[in-house]
């Protein structure tokens, strides 16, 4: 049978260490095992308190998630810690190390809390898009007040030792376990009289809590978690407590089957999942990547070679000239000082990393580099020469990257006599902030380098989701379509404020017009440009405001106007006569467009193409897809990803959607064969 505590009797202690590999989730059978060890040391007379703890780096990482979806088994959480409450005896707890969600709120049931220096304290539910559910939301501000508690379980952020000591959630910090329970014994023998955190009064008025929410229900994009986690804190200390928590558990058990929960579910584990390979097994042996090499100081070199820095790996970077070179390290340096201004980053960490930082404007300076990554300029001619000059230079079984949004990996390739080695990493600006990396496999790739690859991602805190070679890899692909939905949706009608209100009241930041005013509206014209004639849907009004020299924030018109640098653009009657124009030029007569056709035509096409991806084989699976819109494209994880969706609303309605815009629209809404038949076995 699982071994899940350990029991000992120490003097006046009857100790429960918690062991259940590897993180001690508070499965009912852990939960059972508790709740008996502690049963019988209340009928103990010899024992005076019950020390609660758990054992190596884990006191409990919280529930067991797998339960949620299975479904439940007495005795709950809540049943066992309202049996710590009830007890005769004080009961102690000793956090060791992670002690999450329902971890947490266990060591809240109890009457106090030591600290071991490992320990490390979160409600990490909200990024499940849930709230504590276990008396967490009403006994943390019964600790420490309602601001710095709605913090804590608002932000999901892990808070230490020192911190949780400050706050006061915690009496002292111990050295290791011998010591706590030898102040434990001395506090017990002294007679230590029973205080469950429940029964304490919370601190502060609840006016204060009103101010502390606004900025976290102002930044949620109207999360129902964040709404509900804000009225739970309040009802501490307006409700009495029992009705409180019963309110707590309920609202608990509603958001987890909420949809913005279920769709953090998938993220949480379609993260997981991206990061297997299909075809290389996991034990595959990587190379040692120890130093790195960039080439190009520009806006992507210069933020590659900082998540290297940031990861502990010495950096060299390339550039063709000493003044580039220079400016690109001044950058570098300037983002690690102003981080530490900020006091994101302690001085010695940010002299750490700008100590790792060298630059060189001789290639030679990359024969030892374990990994190239390549960022100069996007044309194929520059990266062709950049790569063979790599193969002259660089040292046997060093990998090969290219940072190349749109060109050919295959290709950029041929320029070596190693195209086994050679890879994309493809990053996403700002490239020291985004999570998202796309590893880009080309035909030739080598399985190891793959692996080593996707590993070394994560080292330097990417999520790397593995794609295949072509136009735009998978992210770029599928938003180009969006917008390109979106431009027909204009021609046809639609105006450019009316489609981006759908977006942002769908949960994205900004709409796909006001994303291409940012990012400046003469980027997509000159990749257009060099492409040639886009054919049969091309972005004409975009192409125009190009032309005109509207390219948007940087010139202060675009797809909006914004009056003397105004970072929110608005409505410009210039452009709405400009669209009625484009229209009347094509025989378009204009109609009204619904909100839902819009949601559904832009979201419909990346689905499409979504699943023309995965069944090319250039992804592995849908659920990565999601994965790379919320972190490469600032999607809503409460949304879970544009495949999420369509799976939510139903495959076969989406499918039936599609075929009837590829009859009433055109060739480019031709139904994916994978979704068919998909959406045939939904269906079904
Ligand atoms: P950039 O123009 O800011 O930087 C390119 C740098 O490479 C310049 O400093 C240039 O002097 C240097 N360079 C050119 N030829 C060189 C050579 N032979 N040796 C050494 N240095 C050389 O361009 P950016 O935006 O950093 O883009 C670089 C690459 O990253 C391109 O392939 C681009 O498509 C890709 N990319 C860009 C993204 C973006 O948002 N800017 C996003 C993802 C990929």
């Amino acid at each position: 049978m699982e071994k899940l505590i350990d029991t000992e009797i120490r003097g006046p202690l009857g100790i429960i260490r918690m062991q259940r590999p590897p993180v001690n989730a508070l499965g009912y059978a852990l939960r059972g095992a508790i709740s008996d060890a502690h049963r019988a040391f209340e009928a103990d007379p010899a024992i005076k308190a019950t020390v609660l703890t758990g054992d190596g780096k884990f006191f409990s990482a919280g529930a067991d998630i797998t339960e949620f979806d299975t479904g439940r088994k007495k005795p709950y959480l809540t049943d066992l810690i309202a049996q710590l409450e009830e007890g005769s005896k004080p009961v102690v707890v000793i956090i060791n190390g992670i002690a999450y969600g329902g971890g947490f709120e266990l060591s809240l049931g109890c009457d106090y809390i030591y600290l071991l220096p490992g320990a490390k304290l979160a409600f990490p539910e909200i990024n499940l898009g849930n709230i504590p559910g276990a008396g967490g939301t009403q006994k943390l501000p019964r600790l420490i007040g309602g601001p710095k508690a709605l913090d804590i379980i608002l932000t999901g952020k892990p808070i230490g030792a020192e911190k949780a000591l400050e706050l006061g959630i915690a009496e002292a910090i111990v050295a290791d376990e011998d010591d706590a329970l030898g102040v434990i014994t001395a506090a017990v023998n002294a007679g230590l009289p029973r205080r469950p955190i429940r029964d304490l009064t919370v601190p502060g008025s609840a006016d204060e809590l009103e101010a502390a929410a606004e900025p976290y229900l102002r930044k949620s994009r109207g999360a129902l978690a964040v709404r509900k986690g804000v009225e739970a804190v309040g009802m501490a200390y307006s409700v009495p407590i029992d009705e409180a928590l019963q309110w707590e558990r309920d609202t608990f058990q509603e958001l987890n089957v909420s949809s913005e929960a279920r769709a953090q579910r998938h993220i949480f584990f379609a993260e997981r999942s991206a990061r297997k390979i299909e075809d290389v097994p996991a034990d595959t042996p990587l190379r040692q990547m120890d130093s790195a090499g960039i080439v190009g100081a520009g806006t992507m070199g210069t933020g590659i070679a900082m998540c290297f820095a940031n990861a502990g790996i010495p950096v060299c970077v390339i550039e063709q000239e000493q003044e580039r070179l220079d400016q690109g390290l001044a950058r570098i340096r300037q983002t690690y000082e102003s981080m530490r201004d900020k006091g994101r980053l302690s001085t010695e960490a940010a002299e750490e990393r700008i100590a790792l930082v060298t630059g060189s404007v001789d290639l030679a300076a990359l024969a030892d580099a374990d990994i190239v990554v390549e960022a100069v300029f996007e044309a194929m001619d520059v990266k062709h020469d950049v790569f063979s000059r790599l193969d002259a230079v660089c040292k046997a079984g060093a990998i090969l990257a290219t940072n190349t949004s749109t060109l050919d990996i295959n290709k950029i390739a041929e320029a070596t006599d190693r195209p086994q080695d050679v890879i994309g990493m493809h990053f996403f600006s700002p490239a020291h902030i985004m999570k998202l990396l796309e590893v880009v496999r080309a035909d030739k790739t080598e399985k190891d380098a793959i692996a080593t690859t996707m590993a070394l991602g994560q080292r330097i805190g990417k999520i790397p989701v593995l794609v295949g070679v072509c136009d735009g890899f998978a992210g770029n692909r599928m938003f180009i379509n969006f917008n390109r939905e979106a431009q027909i949706l204009i021609e046809e009608g639609a105006l450019p404020w009316q489609v981006d209100k759908v977006f942002t009241d769908w949960g994205l930041a900004m709409g796909p017009l006001s994303v291409m005013d940012l990012a400046g509206l003469d980027v997509g014209y000159r990749i257009r440009q060099a492409r040639g004639p886009q054919t049969p849907y091309p972005f004409t009004t975009a192409d125009r405001l190009a032309e005109a020299g509207k390219y948007g924030q940087k010139t202060g018109s675009g797809w909006y106007l914004y009056p003397e640098g105004a970072r929110r653009g608005v409505p410009d009657p210039d452009v709405e006569k400009l669209i009625e124009e484009v229209s009347r030029e094509k025989g378009i007569t204009r109609r009204a467009v619904s909100d839902e056709e819009i949601l559904h035509r832009c979201l419909w096409q990346m689905v499409n193409t979504g699943y023309q991806i995965v069944e090319e084989g250039i992804a592995q699976r849908t659920s990565d897809l999601d994965v790379i819109f919320v972190n490469g494209y600032g999607w809503p994880r409460m949304r879970g990803g544009p495949m999420f969706y369509a799976q939510e609303t139903g495959l076969a309605r989406v499918a039936a959607d599609i075929a009837r815009y590829h009859e009433e629209i055109g060739p480019h809404w031709k139904p994916s064969a994978l979704l068919l038949e998909k959406a045939k076995a939904a269906g079904a």
